[in-house]
């Protein structure tokens, strides 16, 4: 089913804008991190726990849905397809972990903005969480911006299904 190119348009636009919107919600969420476990000032450490729950469930999910749902619309409605093109495969699969990922850090993330809230962390508190935090935001940010390079250059390279699909196509 493909889409009509006003329709395609206005669904990459949805696309882009939701997949770096998530990006740039990372990067933020990242320097929440580092300040939470770095700062000796204990308001500023349970205000960036705080911040980066809110952060994580009301921008960075919803805009990881989005962006998961609007990639498969992409592929999905137009000639790219989902399992034709290597990069459309490896987006795939890298926005699939990034989005697991993610979702099995909810847990913490929530776990560590509940302590914040009611008592001050000092800075040997849970740290080996809040050092995961940081690593999972950076791991998180690095696989993004692979995903964004490959949307970009769109390297060539189509696999087995791709070949098979266009020769079918072109046979009749
Ligand atoms: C964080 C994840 C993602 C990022 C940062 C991202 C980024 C982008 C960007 C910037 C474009 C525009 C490229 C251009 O027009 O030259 C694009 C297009 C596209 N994306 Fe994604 N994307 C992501 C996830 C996905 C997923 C999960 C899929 C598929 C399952 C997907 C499929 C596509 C397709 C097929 C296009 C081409 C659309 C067209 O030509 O109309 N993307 N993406």
């Amino acid at each position: 089913m493909m889409m009509t190119p006003r329709v395609r348009k206005f669904a990459l636009l949805i696309h882009i804008v939701s997949t770096l919107g998530w990006i740039g919600a990372i990067a933020c969420f990242l320097v929440l991190s580092i300040v939470g476990l770095n700062s000796e000032n204990e308001q500023l450490v349970s205000a960036s726990y705080l911040s980066m729950e809110l952060t994580t469930l009301f921008v960075i999910v919803p805009l990881s849905i989005l962006s998961l749902l609007s990639g498969l619309i992409q592929s999905l409605g137009t000639k790219w397809g989902l399992f034709r093109h290597y990069w459309v495969l490896i987006k795939l699969l890298l926005t699939l972990v990034a989005a697991i990922v993610l979702y099995l850090q909810l847990e913490p993330i929530s776990y560590i903005a509940d302590v914040a809230a009611e008592t001050t962390l000092s800075s040997a508190d849970l740290r080996g969480i809040r050092q995961s935090l940081v690593v999972h935001a950076v791991g998180g940010l690095l696989v993004l911006l692979v995903v964004t390079t490959l949307s970009v250059y769109k390297p060539r390279g189509m696999t087995q299904y791709g070949w098979r699909k266009q020769n079918n196509s072109k046979n009749g």
